[in-house]
Order: structure tokens, then C-alpha cells, then sequence
């Protein structure tokens, strides 16, 4: 047991995976597992994020599940409300549709589709005042962590949606921890350094928000369930983004049970 009294979450992101049919049995495959082995809402928040074309096939296949499971968006517009924006979908849009939860800054946002801090903090922004939920990713590099810049990194990427986020709003974030060097690679980073990041993490929201103490800091980056006990059982751990695990009901249920029963 870690002691932490932030009960924790266990998100999938799905990615660019899989196709409709496989995305409507995957969440099939899981709501049955949770079926078999219940895992308490009070014990842990459980979310998938899958692409927006299924996200409401998802959410209408766990509308009868027996404890909520919420469905996230992996990404909304920087552009708030309705209009010419061809491509986009708003916060709004994603609000109207009970969706109510979000990740913005992930890696691979940030990389490949050039999404600055400047553009995140728009997305953050819309995202919390339309009411939605954000879990926001931060994570160094290979090379930054290499020449020593890790903490300076994230700190920096916390900092940049300061800005934004009104006091009251840091109530509707979840961090993300995703060191880049760790995403589907297989490496994790060891349970000590994680801890490390995640203590230092929560030390710059304390010196930010009233809630820092309070906010629930997610772990990303190769989780399995062969190495969730372990990350679960670090204090200022309290919860794992998971990708290639969260594509398989039995890993994604056992990584998700892991946190119920460790923390
Ligand atoms: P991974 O991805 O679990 O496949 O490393 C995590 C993420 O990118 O959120």
C-alpha cells in the first residue's frame, strides 16, 4: 500500500487504433472482465480513449456497465464553440456529446503535429471552461533527460498552462507523466525515478495550485501489468496512461486492478 489517499486512474489511449468492429469488441472484452473481477469506482477511475469516430460506440457499450468507465477524447480543437473549421471538433461539441474528459499535450501531439505550448494552453483553456476534464501529458526526451534537463523540462511544460488555468480549474486536471524515451518502447522508467519526477511534479503544482497535493499524477510510458504493481507502489504515483497495453482487455483490466489493490 502507498498510503496515498488520491484514488487512482487508469486511462487507456488508444491511439490511431484499432478498426470499429475491433474497438466495439475490445470494450465488450474488458466491460466483461470487470464483470468477472469487479474493481470499485471508489478504488479507481477508469477511462479509454479511443479515436473520435468511436467514441460514442464506446460510450454506448458501456452506458450499461456496472461502474463508470469514462470515455476520453485524445484531442479537441483550439477553436472554441461552433463554426468554419473545417476538420475541427470543439470542446463544446465534445461536451454536447457527454464527453467529458480529454488528453492534451501528449508527446506525440506535441512532436508530430507541432503543437506548441501556446497552442496547448488554447486547447487547455477551451477544454476547461466548456467543463471538460483534461489530462494534460508532460514528459522529457531521450536527450534532454541525457544532459540532465528532465526536471527543468516538465516543470517548464507545468508552468506553460499556469497561464490558463484558473484557480478553481486545477481541480479538473490530471497530469500525465510520459518520459518520450519510454513511449511503446518497452523501457520504462524504474519505479525510483518515476517516483522522483512525480514527487517534483507535485512539489511545482503545490507552488502553483492549492490543489497540488490533491492532483492525481498518471505514469505513461510502457506500463504492463508486469510492471504496474511496482509503479502503483510509488506514493506520488497515482495512476498510469497506457497505449499498447490498453489494446488488450486482459492487460488493460489487470494493469487497472493493480492500482485498485496496491494504492
Ligand atoms: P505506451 O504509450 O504505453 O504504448 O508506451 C503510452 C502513451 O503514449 O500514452
Amino acid at each position: 500500500m502507498s498510503g496515498s489517499t488520491i484514488t487512482p486512474w487508469v486511462v487507456g489511449n488508444w491511439k490511431m487504433n484499432p478498426m470499429q468492429a475491433d474497438a466495439q469488441q475490445l470494450i465488450q472484452n474488458f466491460k466483461g472482465l470487470l464483470d468477472i473481477t469487479p474493481i470499485e469506482s471508489a478504488k479507481c477511475h477508469i477511462g479509454v480513449a479511443p479515436v473520435t469516430l468511436a467514441l460514442t460506440t464506446v460510450q454506448s457499450v458501456l452506458s450499461d456497465s456496472n461502474r463508470e468507465i469514462y470515455t476520453v477524447a485524445q484531442d479537441v480543437s483550439r477553436i472554441a464553440g461552433t463554426g468554419a473549421y473545417t476538420g475541427e471538433v470543439s470542446a463544446e461539441l465534445l461536451k454536447d456529446s457527454q464527453i467529458d474528459y480529454v488528453l492534451v499535450g501528449h508527446s506525440e501531439r506535441r512532436e508530430i503535429f507541432g503543437e506548441t505550448a501556446q497552442i496547448l494552453n488554447e486547447k487547455i483553456k477551451n477544454a476547461l471552461n466548456a467543463g471538460l476534464t483534461v489530462i494534460y501529458c508532460v514528459g522529457e526526451s531521450l536527450e534532454q533527460r541525457e544532459s540532465g534537463q528532465a526536471e527543468q523540462v516538465v516543470l517548464q511544460q507545468i508552468c506553460d498552462i499556469a497561464t490558463v488555468v484558473e484557480a478553481e480549474q486545477w481541480h479538473n486536471i490530471v497530469i500525465a507523466y510520459e518520459p518520450i524515451w519510454a513511449i511503446g518502447t518497452g523501457k520504462t522508467a524504474s519505479p525510483d525515478d518515476a517516483q522522483t519526477m512525480h514527487a517534483q511534479i507535485r512539489e511545482g503544482l503545490s507552488q502553483i495550485t492549492a490543489y497540488g497535493k490533491s492532483m492525481a499524477i498518471l505514469y505513461g510510458g510502457s506500463v504492463k501489468p508486469e510492471n504496474a504493481v511496482e509503479l502503483a507502489a510509488c506514493s506520488d504515483i497515482n495512476g498510469a496512461l497506457v497505449g499498447g497495453a490498453s489494446l488488450n482487455a486482459e492487460s488493460f483490466h489487470k494493469i487497472a486492478l493493480a492500482f485498485a489493490n496496491t494504492k
